[in-house]
């Protein structure tokens, strides 16, 4: 199994573990993860699925594709650790993954 960390913007955490290959999106909204609403179901084409990577895991995670940085364009409060969720796949590399969950999206 892979773990992947949700981080609450009050400093909460919540932690899953997910058989390898299961996308990051999937993962949150089938156990509740509060802040990941995923509207379009992984279509990139929503933001509600915004995350923001933790600084030791952006490099292993890589960046966001084009299309999903022009989505990210319309997602508040947008960073260069931006990702959408529903663009990651956890593989074993990724076992031990820190996400953040913007404040804002906590409460939209
Ligand atoms: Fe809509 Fe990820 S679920 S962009």
């Amino acid at each position: 199994m892979t773990t992947v960390t949700f981080i609450f913007p009050d400093g909460t955490e919540k932690s899953l573990q997910v058989r390898p290959g299961t996308n990051v999106m999937d993962a949150a909204v089938s156990n509740d993860i509060e802040g990941i609403k995923a509207n379009c179901r992984g279509n990139c084409a929503c933001s509600t699925c915004h995350v923001y990577v933790d600084n030791e895991w952006l490099e292993l995670v890589g960046p966001a594709s084009g299309i999903e940085e022009d989505i990210l364009d319309f997602a508040p409060n947008a960073r260069p650790e931006s990702r959408l969720c529903c663009q990651i796949c956890l593989s074993p590399a990724l076992n031990g993954l820190r996400l953040h969950i913007p404040d804002w999206q906590r409460w939209n």
